[in-house]
C-alpha cells in the first residue's frame, strides 16, 4: 500500500486559476464548425458561439483564453476581423487543409465569447508580418477608453462603447519557427521593440515572450540573458507530448510512453526555471505554457481527417492531461498560466463538435474534478513506495476556503492500488467526497452516441481505510 503525506504546513505557493486556461486557434474546426455556429444557426447558441460549449466552460470555471492563434497569430491583421464586409483571406494553415479565412470571428466576437464564458482574455499579438504601430493601433482599438481615441470611437461604432478587458498579451508565437524563424538574438530584440510600445500603449497589461520549444534551452538562456532591464510579465513555453502510435487502439506499452512524457514536462518546466533564476529574471519571467497536450496522428475524430489535426480522445488523454495538471499544481509557484491545446476538434481537445453534435471527451471530465484547485493553496505532498513509473501514482493537492481538494492518478493500466491518506500538521477530518473517472477499458472514449461513455461518477471515501483506486483510475478527493 502506499501512503500520501499531505504535509499542511508546507505551502508550496497559490495555484493560479489561469493554469487551467484554454487556447482556440483559427485552425481547421476549432472556431467555424466549432465554438462559432453563426448567430443565425438553428443550433442553439450564444450571439453566435455554441451554447453547449459556453455552458459547459462555465461550469469548470475557464479561467482565460488564448486567441486569435498558434501560427495564424503571426499572418493575422486585426482589422480584417472588425466592421462591416470583412476581407477573406488564406489562412495560415491553408495549405494543409486548403481552407480561407473569412474573419467572421474578430475581436468583438471574440470578446462576446468571452464575457459568455466568463473568462479573460490572452491575445497574441503579430510579431512576423506587422509591425509595432499595428500592434499599438489593435491595443489602442481595444483598450482606450470611451470616447478619446479615433480607434475607440470606431469600437463605439462597431457596438462596443467600453474598452475591452484584455489583460493578456503575447508578444508572438513560436518565433523560433512558424513565427518568423527567428534566432534567440534576434527575438529578443524585436521583443524589446515590440514591447516597448505596447508596454507604453497599455502600461497595465501583461505581456509573455515568446519561450522556447521544448527543451530548447539555449533559446532560454540567451533570452534571459539579454532581456536586461526590459519589461516582461511572463514566459511562454509549448510542449506537446509526441505523436506516437495508434490514437485508439495503443498497446499497453503505448500507454506509458505517452504517460512518461509528463514526466519530461515536469524537467522542463524545472530547468527553464532554474536558467532564469540564475539570470535573476524571477520576477518578470513567471512561465506561461500556453500549449501543451497530446499531439496523435490526425484523423482519428468523428470527422476523420477533414478537420485538421482533428483527433480522438481517449481515458490515456484523460490520465495524461490529469497528470500533467498534478506536475502544474506541484509546480505553482514557477507558473503563471497554462492553456491545453486546443479547445475543440483539434489537438488534445475537450470537445467534438460536428453539425449540431458536440459532446464532451474525457479529458474535459478531468477539468471538472480539479476545477477547485483553482486559487488553492497547493500542498506539499510526500508519496511512499513510487519507484516505478508504471506502477506510480501521481497525486496534488490544495486548500481552498477551508477545504483540501486531492487528486491522485494510478499509472498502471494493469493493476488496482490501494492508497491511505495521512495529514500531517492537520488532522483530515472523515467525511470525503470523492469523485473517480474511470473505464474498464483504457482505449474508451465518447461519440456523438454514446457521450457519457466515459464520465465521471460519486465514489464514497472513508478517509480511515485503505482507499482502492482501480488501474487508470483518477480520483478526487475533497474534504
Ligand atoms: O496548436 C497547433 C499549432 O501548434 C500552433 O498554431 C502552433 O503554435 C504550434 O506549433
Amino acid at each position: 500500500m502506499k501512503k500520501i503525506y499531505i504535509l499542511y504546513p508546507k505551502k508550496i505557493a497559490t495555484i493560479a486559476p489561469e493554469i487551467y486556461g484554454h487556447f482556440t486557434e483559427h485552425i481547421g474546426g476549432v472556431i467555424y464548425g466549432g465554438i462559432w455556429v453563426g448567430k443565425g444557426s438553428h443550433i442553439p447558441n450564444i450571439k453566435g458561439f455554441r451554447k453547449y460549449i459556453v455552458e459547459k466552460l462555465r461550469e469548470i470555471k475557464a479561467p482565460v483564453i488564448r486567441w486569435p492563434g498558434g501560427c495564424f497569430a503571426e499572418t493575422y491583421d486585426w482589422r480584417d476581423g472588425i466592421g462591416n464586409n470583412r476581407p477573406i483571406r488564406p489562412n495560415w494553415w491553408k495549405n494543409e487543409d486548403g481552407k480561407y479565412e473569412t474573419n467572421e470571428v474578430g475581436t468583438h466576437e471574440f470578446m462576446d465569447f468571452c464575457e459568455a464564458v466568463g473568462a479573460k482574455a490572452y491575445f497574441a499579438a503579430n510579431l512576423t508580418s506587422t509591425t509595432p504601430m499595428d500592434i499599438r493601433n489593435w491595443m489602442d482599438y481595444c483598450l482606450s477608453p470611451q470616447g478619446t481615441t479615433t480607434l475607440a470611437m470606431e469600437r463605439e461604432k462597431n457596438g462596443h462603447p467600453q474598452p475591452f478587458n484584455i489583460p493578456y498579451w503575447g508578444v508572438g508565437n513560436e518565433n523560433w519557427g512558424g513565427g518568423g524563424n527567428m534566432t534567440p538574438e534576434y527575438y529578443t530584440n524585436e521583443y524589446r521593440k515590440y514591447s516597448t510600445v505596447m508596454k507604453n500603449t497599455a502600461p497595465n497589461v501583461s505581456l509573455f515572450m515568446c519561450g522556447e520549444n521544448g527543451a530548447d534551452y539555449h533559446w532560454t538562456n540567451t533570452l534571459a540573458q539579454n532581456l536586461g532591464s526590459v519589461h516582461a510579465d511572463g514566459y511562454s513555453m509549448h510542449c506537446y507530448y509526441g505523436h506516437l502510435g495508434n490514437v485508439i487502439n495503443f498497446t499497453q506499452k503505448e500507454w506509458y510512453d505517452v504517460l512518461s512524457q509528463t514526466v519530461i514536462m515536469d524537467e522542463i518546466i524545472n530547468k527553464n526555471w532554474n536558467i532564469i533564476c540564475a539570470n535573476n529574471q524571477e520576477d518578470k519571467l513567471k512561465l506561461v505554457i500556453d500549449e501543451w497536450g497530446c499531439w496523435h496522428p490526425a484523423g482519428s475524430g468523428p470527422s476523420k481527417g477533414a478537420k485538421l489535426y482533428e483527433q480522438q480522445s481517449t481515458m490515456r488523454d484523460a490520465m495524461t492531461a490529469a497528470l500533467t495538471l498534478n506536475v502544474f499544481n506541484n509546480n505553482c509557484e514557477k507558473i503563471k498560466m497554462a492553456n491545453i491545446a486546443q479547445l475543440v476538434n483539434n489537438i488534445h481537445s475537450l470537445f467534438l463538435a460536428e453539425g449540431e453534435n458536440c459532446i464532451t471527451t474525457p479529458t474535459y471530465h478531468v477539468f471538472n474534478m480539479y476545477k477547485e484547485h483553482q486559487g488553492g493553496e497547493a500542498i506539499e505532498l510526500i508519496i511512499t513506495d513510487n519507484h516505478s513509473f508504471e506502477n506510480s501514482i501521481s497525486a496534488s493537492a490544495s486548500v481552498k476556503d477551508g477545504k483540501t481538494l486531492i487528486t491522485i492518478c494510478n499509472v498502471s493500466c494493469s493493476e488496482d492500488v490501494k492508497i491511505s491518506l495521512e495529514g500531517v500538521g492537520a488532522d483530515i477530518p472523515q467525511g470525503a467526497e470523492g469523485i473517480l473517472l474511470y473505464n474498464e477499458d483504457i482505449r474508451a472514449y465518447n461519440t456523438f452516441e454514446s457521450p457519457d461513455n466515459i464520465a465521471p461518477s460519486s465514489v464514497s471515501i472513508d478517509i480511515t481505510k485503505p482507499i482502492t483506486i482501480p488501474k487508470a483510475g483518477i480520483l478526487a478527493i475533497r474534504f
